[in-house]
């Protein structure tokens, strides 16, 4: 499948800028050898086809960067129906969304079905705040804990606290400071209900304006969110180059003053 980016000089350079830290000369040499070919076939173009061996390998180099192992898949045993399988968020959709999208330090985020722990490391190492994953597969969380150990023994500077825990999602409680909260189409629409509906009554328990990430939305979040929610869409990003046209972030927001009462 083909995956197409923007002018190849600027991102090459941008991996480099990003990855210098940790490149093998072999990996140095491997990258410049698929640029070169790329470029040479598109020397005219803007836009050139990444092939998915570019992009691989871009995702683990970002990996090492953190430290981290979160590239790869891992499915639920067959009967599962609710929970959805492990895959990341691919670092170039990140990335791209936080070009136009920031955290402020007053800021906690929840990562739910955080799988490897790639969104919770990289915010966490991007805007130093306060970060919390939550993982219900035990070989899965077990894979997030060991991340964590790594990627801590780079950011220890960064004081803000990373916590991974274990356990269904939908039955966790939310701390009244946690105002930003991140989806990949984790679980089903069931579970998704419940999750969104903790979120809604700890907003009337205690005020606050909150943020939903979702990458990858599906018609039924996105309808959801729509009719039964006062939730509404402040900012939509594509993924570069993907062709699947669910690979892009909506962000919704509930403002304080919209929060819905009820009267007495
Ligand atoms: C598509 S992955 C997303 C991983 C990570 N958030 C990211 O974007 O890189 C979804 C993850 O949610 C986990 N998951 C599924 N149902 C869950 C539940 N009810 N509670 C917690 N985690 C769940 C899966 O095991 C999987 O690791």
């Amino acid at each position: 499948m083909p995956f197409k980016g923007c002018c190849p000089y600027y991102r090459v350079v941008k991996l480099f800028v990003y990855m210098s830290v940790d490149l093998t000369t072999a990996e140095i040499w491997t990258i410049v050898l698929i640029y070169s070919k790329i470029i040479s076939k598109n020397e005219k173009v803007k836009t050139v086809e990444i092939n998915w061996g570019y992009f691989l390998m871009a995702e683990r180099l970002a990996d090492r960067a953190l430290r981290v192992r979160t590239t790869g898949i891992r499915e639920w045993h067959r009967g599962e129906v609710h929970y959805n399988r492990y895959e990341a968020t691919p670092y170039v959709a990140l990335d791209k969304l936080f070009e136009t999208y920031s955290l402020d330090k007053t800021d906690e985020l929840v990562d739910f079905g955080c799988g490897r722990g790639r969104i919770i490391f990289y915010i966490h190492n991007k805007f130093e705040i306060p970060v919390t994953g939550i993982e219900a597969n035990d070989k899965t969380y077990e894979e997030a804990l060991r991340n964590k150990n790594a990627y801590l023994h780079r950011a220890r500077h960064i004081k803000a606290p990373i916590r991974v825990l274990y356990g269904p999602a939908e039955g966790y409680k939310i701390k009244p400071t946690e105002n930003r909260f991140y989806f990949f189409n984790p679980f089903s629409i069931k579970i998704f209900r419940k999750v969104i509906n903790n979120i809604l009554a700890s907003v009337k328990e205690h005020p606050r304006s909150v943020d939903l990430l979702i990458y990858y939305p599906t018609a039924v979040y996105k309808q959801f969110l729509w009719k039964d929610t006062p939730f509404e869409i402040i900012n939509k990003v594509k993924t570069p180059g993907m062709v699947d046209k669910k690979e892009k972030f909506l962000v919704y927001r509930l403002r304080q003053q919209d929060i819905p009462y009820e009267a007495e």
